[in-house]
């Protein structure tokens, strides 16, 4: 184990928290509220920022999209640039704060915002921004990870840059009462799979780590098993809080990670539109199926310690059933239908454009190449 681990976002949790941000944000910034499609106005929360922010200087860019696109997001830069912006406040679930990243540091460079993406610009200023999250899933309101799409293109990738990693957070369980049903198992799921990319690899033999880990699993089997309960503020509270501790940096220190399931998942995304959860519970069963000696040991440990299965020589395999019962019982597909009904075509266009995008050698250990993807996409991919 070896690593150097800071989370600097400082988290204001609970109902009511969102006035925080009355003195979080300096009264002498000028501030740009970014949120998306609406949400906020339905569910009180735009009235509560505005509420907060009725002594600061601030303007607003609104529209931001699901898997956010550099096409709309440029627009917002052009007006952070052009006003002068000090200070971003990102309203909304992962696709508006990672939205407000890109702004935050494509305001601070002169050159074309994607570059950010393509690595020919490394982000080491932004606007400083804060989030008050909405819904939760991705873990983007205290980490410094951004996945932002190019429309024109089909391509979706992402950066990871300290500067634009939010100086708070606010997660007030409220805001999601609004909430599609659809977008609460997507969170559930999405947090899942972020717990699984840091620890479903190799036997590190990090006791902190893969006890957290499978802490955050269990309480998210736990939450899905008491879904018919989800409207109250306490399951509310813990998936958020549980979706938070997924991906903000602290089971990740130390141990060796995957994210083979998410690069792949951000093709699905970018070619076919799928969800970003279900994006995942497309791929990882394939993944697990095709990976499993590679990952047998880990499986076995998760099996054991979060599904409460006996020891066996088939309890990898059984682990992963269970993964995928999971996904069912919240209704979150495991399979590709959205490319229509040619499957060969679909795979072949899912692999060139992994190929366009570098993603030729993935997982904990690179050896998903892209014939290793085929493999996982033949049984991904109805
Ligand atoms: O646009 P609005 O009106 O806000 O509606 C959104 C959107 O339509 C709606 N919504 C959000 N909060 C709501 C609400 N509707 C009613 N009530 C509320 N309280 O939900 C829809 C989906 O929102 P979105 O932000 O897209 O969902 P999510 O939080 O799942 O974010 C997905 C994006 O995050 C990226 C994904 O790739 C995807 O682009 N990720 C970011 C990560 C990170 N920064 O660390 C890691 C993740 O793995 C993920 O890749
Ligand atoms: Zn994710």
């Amino acid at each position: 184990m070896k690593f150097s681990y800071v989370n600097p976002t400082q988290i204001h949790f609970g109902q009511g928290q969102i006035s925080t941000i009355t003195t979080s944000i300096p009264k002498d910034k000028k501030v740009l509220v970014i949120y998306g499609g609406g949400s906020i106005k339905k569910n009180g929360v735009y009235d509560q920022v505005c509420d907060a922010l009725k002594e600061h200087t601030w303007s607003e860019f609104s529209g931001v999209e699901a898997n956010p696109t550099v096409e709309t997001l440029d627009n917002a830069v052009v007006m952070a640039k052009e006003q002068d912006i000090d200070y971003i406040l990102a309203v909304g679930g992962g696709s508006v704060i990672d939205g407000a990243k890109y702004v935050a540091a494509a305001a601070m460079y002169d050159g074309n915002g994607w570059d950010i993406l393509i690595g020919k610009h490394i982000v080491t200023e932004a606007i400083p921004l804060g989030a008050i999250l909405t819904l939760p899933a991705t873990g983007s309101e205290s980490n410094s990870g951004s996945v932002i799409t190019q429309k024109s293109t089909q391509t979706k990738l992402p950066f990871m840059a300290a500067a634009v990693q939010p100086k708070f957070a606010v997660l007030d369980p409220d805001s999601m009462k609004t909430l599609p049903e659809r977008q609460l198992v997507n969170g559930l799921v999405d947090a899942w799979v972020h717990v699984c990319e840091q620890y479903l690899t190799l036997p590190t033999g990090a006791m902190v780590q893969d006890g957290y880990a499978e802490v955050l699993l269990k309480n998210l089997r736990v939450l899905a098993e008491q879904y018919d309960d989800r409207d109250n503020n306490e399951w509310r509270s813990n998936l958020m809080w549980t979706a938070n501790q997924a991906l903000n940096g602290l089971i990740g220190s130390g141990v060796t990670h995957d994210w083979a399931t998410h690069m792949i998942g951000h093709e699905l995304t970018a070619l076919y539109n799928v969800d970003h959860a279900r994006s995942l519970s497309i791929i990882q069963p394939s993944l697990l199926r095709n990976q499993i000696e590679a990952k047998r040991a880990k499986l076995e440990q998760l099996g054991k310690n979060v599904f409460g299965l006996d020891a066996s020589t088939d309890l990898a395999e059984r682990t992963i059933v269970e993964i995928e019962t999971f996904y069912h019982s919240v209704q979150v597909p495991t399979q590709l239908t959205e490319h229509g009904d040619d499957k060969a075509s679909a795979v072949d266009t899912i692999i060139k454009q992994l190929e366009a995008h570098g993603m030729v050698a993935l997982g904990e250990s690179q050896a998903i190449t892209l014939e290793v993807s085929r493999q996982i996409l033949e049984d991904a991919v109805a």
